[in-house]
């Protein structure tokens, strides 16, 4: 396990903005290398002056991780740059597609969501976990996923944050059985300050501007951006995701006033009774249908 981090390298996709970001500045403040992996080029690059500024080493590389080839040569620019990966937050993420039932939803949504979501987080794990065991300095993999990946009823990102659940713990048990040292923790967080609302930005093909929502959903998006804005700092998400490498915390829940919403899945998965969902604990409404 990773008790000590400075000095180490860390790698951050998505690291150019948001919970990447804030994951990057609390691990160099902690002394650590860093490398931001993000498909956008100005706040990618933007990350690392900052990061520069405020005297950490850090470089950009420009990535999809929803291509292979892609996640692939950030393992090399890093290892160049660097000399090792200690640290792989598989981090880059985005919401979005349309918000209609599941059975509508268009083939390029499901596309895009688990090709950066899921998959994304499968070459992570499938580029930089053989580095790690290779060097044989133990280390550590992060996985975000999302407390919609430990609930339920949230479509297509939801499916793909369930499936990041499911690979992270699959892979604590792998890793568990080669006494390497290389831990894995998954994160869940709730509502963060982010621009995780316009993450069509960074979709292949144009964004989705043109398409008209009814009243009804368009409302809910509304709302579901103020409670972002409203969200936990990511700069304190960040923080706990370093805390949680070094005490080797595997499941990081950042919002304790979801745990009923997480508890209330599980009570009716043992209950036999239908996959209903309730309100976070203080919630103003709007999710759920009990
Ligand atoms: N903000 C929230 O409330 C919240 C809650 C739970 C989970 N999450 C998860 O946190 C992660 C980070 O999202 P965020 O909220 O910081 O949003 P954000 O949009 O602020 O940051 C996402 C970053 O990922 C980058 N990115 C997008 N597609 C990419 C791709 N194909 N390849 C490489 N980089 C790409 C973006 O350029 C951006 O820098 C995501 O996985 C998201 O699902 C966010």
């Amino acid at each position: 396990m990773l008790k000590e981090l400075k000095d180490r390298v860390a790698v951050v996709t998505g690291g150019g903005s948001g919970i990447g970001l804030g994951m990057a500045r609390a691990f160099a403040a902690e002394g650590m290398r860093v490398v931001i992996a993000d498909i956008e080029d100005e706040p990618r690059e933007a990350a690392v002056k900052g990061l520069n500024e405020g005297g950490a080493e850090a470089i950009g590389v420009a990535c999809d991780v929803a291509k292979r080839e892609s996640v692939e040569a950030v393992r090399e620019a890093a290892l160049s740059a660097f000399g090792a990966v200690h640290v792989v937050c598989n981090n880059a993420g985005v919401g979005g597609g349309q918000p209609v039932p599941i059975w509508a939803a268009p083939q390029e949504d499901w596309d895009w969501v688990l090709g950066v979501n899921l998959m994304g987080v499968v070459y992570g794990v499938q580029t930089f976990v053989p580095v790690m065991l290779e060097q044989g300095e133990g280390g550590h993999v992060v996985n975000t996923a999302s407390v919609a990946g430990l609930m339920n009823g949230m479509g297509i990102y939801g499916v793909s944050k369930q499936g990041v659940v499911g690979l992270s713990e699959a892979l604590w048990r792998d890793l568990e059985q080669t006494n390497s040292g290389v831990g894995v923790s998954v994160l869940c967080p709730g509502w963060v300050r982010t621009r995780i609302m316009e993450a069509e930005r960074n979709r292949p093909e144009a964004p989705r501007d043109d398409v008209e929502l009814p009243p009804d959903v368009a409302a809910r998006a509304e709302f579901v951006k103020g409670l972002i804005a409203n969200g936990l700092d990511p700069d304190v998400v960040g923080r706990q995701v370093a805390d949680a490498i070094k005490e080797d915390t595997f499941y990081i829940l950042t919002h304790p006033d979801w745990n009923n919403v997480i508890q209330h899945r599980f009570e009716n998965i043992l209950g036999a009774r239908p996959p209903t969902t309730i309100l976070p604990e203080g919630s103003l409404g709007l999710f759920g249908d009990d």
